[in-house]
């Protein structure tokens, strides 16, 4: 294995994230420090709050990071940082602190896309064998990923309006839940009893594109209905029916895709890839079709510099530096990130 020490950053939300990776798969530290709490009275993520956050972290989680690692500033032998897609004020912070160690320490700067990093998260604990497909669910981003060798991406399907995880924050905060609602909704289903059955949206018959803002407003329609006429509902019934429509469609996409494109390994990733019902259907599925499937475990499928550094390894190995000109970009890409 090789050796190659990377520091990665990762800004590009609401996590402030350091961490240490030997070769592309150990790590030696990961630091996440979320700003869960300071956003959580707002509903969602506040950007300009959001940056401010982490320029008062910034220093200190990369200073822990390589204290943590066991390693000195001067054993590494590159940065790498989220260059998009992100909030740009955010990815900013990450980008200039990044570009500062670059120089200082005189070592190559790695631009890495962020749902590459989610993807390659995968191979902090697994081998990722190519072809490969990754089903790519978070709250920014719901994609079905082709990864035809290392480094190589093909976007097959995109959601056309909200991500999964937004779809579940939506519905959470209409169900006043906390914010990020995901994993309350996904206790709320678990304790259902019964089950309120929700549309799915298959799109064109060959498609491998989602929409989940039908399905989100289908759940909104209920509990207004229900709060209009004064009737009791049964959030746990209705939770179930939405993530069940959820996991229906992008389980059966995912499946299809996985044979159209004889992949040899199906990969979970992402915020979304934490949930309980999409893990345990989805393993059932691939048991069944007997596909390989890889879900990294929970601490790094949400966001994490760990998997940044992962993602880095590989341009690390094609010496793929970016420049000190380089521009946090809240658009990348992944396609366009590809290895040359
Ligand atoms: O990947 P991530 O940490 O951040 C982005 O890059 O977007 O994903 C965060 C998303 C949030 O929408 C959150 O509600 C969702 O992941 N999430 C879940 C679960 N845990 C986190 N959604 C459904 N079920 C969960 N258990
Ligand atoms: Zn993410």
């Amino acid at each position: 294995m090789s050796n190659e020490l990377i520091l990665a950053i990762e800004t590009s939300c609401d996590e402030t994230s350091a961490a240490v990776i030997r070769g592309g798969k150990e790590i030696c530290s990961n630091i996440v420090s979320s700003q869960i709490d300071i956003h959580e009275r707002f509903g969602g993520v506040v950007p300009e709050i959001a940056s401010r956050k982490h320029v008062e972290s910034i220093t200190r989680i990369i200073e822990q990071a390589v204290q943590q690692s066991g390693y000195q500033a001067t054993d590494l032998d590159a940065i790498a940082v989220t260059e998009g897609p992100g909030l740009v004020g955010a990815l900013l912070v990450g980008n200039v602190a990044a570009k500062s160690l670059a120089m200082s320490l005189n070592i190559p700067l790695i631009a890495t896309h962020h749902i590459a990093g989610h993807i390659y998260a995968s191979q902090l604990e697994h081998d990722l064998q190519f072809p490969s497909l990754a089903i790519v669910v978070s709250g920014g981003h719901t994609e079905l990923v082709l990864l035809p060798e290392e480094g190589k991406f093909v976007i097959i399907g995109r959601t056309r309006d909200d991500a999964v995880g937004e779809a579940y924050d939506k519905v959470a905060r209409a169900l006043k839940l906390p914010y990020p609602g995901g994993p309350y909704i996904d206790r709320l289903a678990h304790e259902a009893d019964e089950v309120i059955v929700m549309p799915r949206a298959w799109l064109e018959k060959d498609s491998y594109d989602f929409s989940f803002s039908g399905l989100k407003s289908a759940v909104l329609a209920q509990i207004n209905q229900h709060r209009m006429k004064g009737l009791e509902l049964n959030e746990a019934a209705l939770a179930r029916g939405f993530q069940e429509s959820v996991i229906d469609v992008v389980v059966t996409k995912a499946l299809r895709a996985a044979k159209q494109y004889e992949v040899k390994q199906l990969v979970l990733c992402g915020g979304v890839a934490a949930n309980r019902g999409l893990r345990a259907v989805l393993q059932q599925k691939c048991e069944e079709k007997r596909i390989p499937l890889i879900i990294p475990s929970p601490g790094l499928c949400t966001d994490n510099a760990a998997m940044i550094g992962a993602a880095a390894h590989v341009k690390y190995k094609h010496e793929q530096f970016a420049g000190l000109d380089m521009k946090a970009d809240p658009g990348l890409s992944l396609e366009s990130w590809s290895i040359e």
